[in-house]
């Protein structure tokens, strides 16, 4: 029997990296999978067309995404899991809060940050009535310490997804279901797509992590998956560091 059959899932960021690996990778384990990104449909999404809802939408409207929510729990009978994924990081313009347009500083804390709320919000009464339910949100290494090229809004609320984690995980233990949050090291995704053109950073970068490589969009989806399934039935209000030993250097 396939681990995920029966379940339907709630992916944002669905529309690329690892948010459409964890799509795959959940309805390869038998789920359905409400797919939400701002970028068009992928031409190529593994499965069956039935087993997947795909909706172009940007999460900072909260209506659009109340819509969503909806729409796959009409079509699907409920919500069970939620994959807080989305995010950005805006190189160049993500600076220094010093510094930072705060025009860049308000909307990188809606995209990364408010977006969760909102799906949060919407999906949370289904899984209420499905009995249960579990979240993975994804922060980032980055926020753990301060960087010498500070990215303020991006650092800030992905420090925030930590503690928005942590109070759902508290507020709805009683009602079955869990949350928790995933930070990434550095991975190969579009996000790092500067890479492409400076192969020397890749490179650089995955040296210095002790496994000697850079993350992959499998090695998230794993993490997310586990955190998500019943293996990780007793596993709530924490953080799973996902990043090849970098964190534990001195
Ligand atoms: N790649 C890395 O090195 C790395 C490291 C640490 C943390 N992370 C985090 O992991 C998560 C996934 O990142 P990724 O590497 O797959 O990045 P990605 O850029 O490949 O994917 C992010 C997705 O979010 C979508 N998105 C952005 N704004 C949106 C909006 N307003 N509404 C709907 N969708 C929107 C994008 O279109 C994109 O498909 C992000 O939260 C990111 O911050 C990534």
């Amino acid at each position: 029997m396939r681990e995920f059959a029966d379940k339907v899932a709630v992916v944002t960021g669905a529309g690329g990296g690892m948010g459409l690996q964890i799509a795959r990778d959940l309805v390869a384990g038998g789920a359905r999978v409400l797919m939400i990104d701002v970028k068009p449909r992928p031409e190529v999404i593994d499965g069956e067309a039935e087993d997947y809802l795909y909706v172009e939408a940007d999460l900072t409207d909260e209506a659009a995404v109340a819509a969503a929510v909806e729409q796959a729990a009409d079509r699907y009978g409920g919500i069970d899991y939620l994959a807080n994924v989305a995010g950005v990081l805006w190189f160049g313009q993500d600076r220094s809060a010093l510094e930072i347009d705060l025009d860049v500083w308000d909307r990188v804390l809606a995209i990364n940050l408010k977006s969760m709320v909102h799906t949060s919000k919407h999906v949370v009464p289904q899984m209420k009535r499905r009995g249960g339910g579990a979240m993975v949100h994804f922060s980032s290494t980055q926020c753990l310490r301060g960087d010498p090229a500070p990215q303020d809004a991006y650092q800030a609320a992905k420090a925030g997804v930590v503690a928005l984690s942590r109070s759902l995980a508290i507020q709805l233990a009683g009602d079955g279901i869990r949350s928790n949050v995933i930070f990434p090291g550095p991975s190969e995704s579009p996000m790092q797509a500067r890479w492409d053109e400076n192969p020397a950073q890749r490179q650089a970068t995955a040296a210095a992590i002790p496994l000697g490589r850079v993350g992959s969009a499998e090695d998230m989806s794993n993490a997310c998956l586990f955190l998500l399934s019943d293996r990780a039935a007793f596993i709530t209000g924490t953080e799973l560091l996902v990043d090849g030993g970098l964190q534990a250097l001195p």
